[in-house]
């Protein structure tokens, strides 16, 4: 079972068999590790609405074949008129996939299409539990996901648009995930932190946390 960050909140899991996408902001990204027509997925995990996370979801989808698992309004809104398949989900339900499940848990963030949420993912693969938290202030729901005993935990650190290094310290004190690894961070001006000093905090409190370059990939 492999993660490989490919950037902001683009994360490809690869348990050998099926591939998982996550918010694929690629072309755009000048720190970005791969470009849309290099990127394989099979499944494509889109938490909201806005460019950095839709990115080059239709793309990708219209070369690959890749289902779409989004919020529902976000699919019918966008990506079902793209001609693009989609797999209904709201938040609280479960879609079961062949490699195993994801989930849709609440994230608190605009969703950048009139109607639609957002959502954070829950994403069984290869006996691991991963959680992609999507764009999110710090919600007192992150306490429920201590139950699930999550191996990663994906947390956003830019500030600003989402939750900051403090909050998503806090975030991880709730989760108590086995690991963390920082993202959303650097890709513009405005959301630049230091994530190692992240990862020393989160490892002062006691928990485990790796900072990965795009295009470093992580077996689990
Ligand atoms: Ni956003
Ligand atoms: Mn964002």
């Amino acid at each position: 079972m492999n993660l490989t960050f490919l950037g902001h909140a683009c994360f490809l899991l690869d348990d050998g068999s099926c591939r998982l996408l996550t918010d694929p902001y690629l072309s755009e990204n000048p720190l970005a590790a791969a470009k849309p027509d290099d990127v394989a997925a099979d499944y494509i995990c889109v938490t909201h609405g806005h460019g950095d996370h839709i990115g080059d979801t239709e793309q990708i989808a219209r070369r690959t074949g890749a289902k779409i698992c989004c919020p529902v309004e976000l699919g019918s809104a966008v990506f079902a008129p793209q001609g693009l398949k989609t797999i209904p989900a709201n938040l609280g339900g479960t879609c079961k996939l062949p490699f195993g499940s994801v989930k849709l848990v609440p994230a608190l963030h605009g969703s950048g299409v009139s109607g639609c949420l957002s959502c954070g993912f829950l994403i069984q693969m290869g006996g691991k539990k991963i959680y992609h938290a999507g764009d999110t202030a710090l919600i007192s729901d992150m306490a429920l996901l201590a139950d699930e005993e999550i191996d990663v935990a994906l947390l956003p650190i830019g500030d600003v648009y989402t939750m900051g290094p403090a909050d998503a310290l806090r975030a991880v004190k709730m989760i108590r995930p086995k690991l963390v690894i920082p993202m959303h961070y650097n890709t513009f001006p405005l959301i630049v932190q230091d994530p190692h000093a992240f990862a020393e905090s989160v490892t002062a409190a006691g928990f485990s946390a790796a900072v990965l370059e795009p295009g470093q990939t992580l077996s689990l």
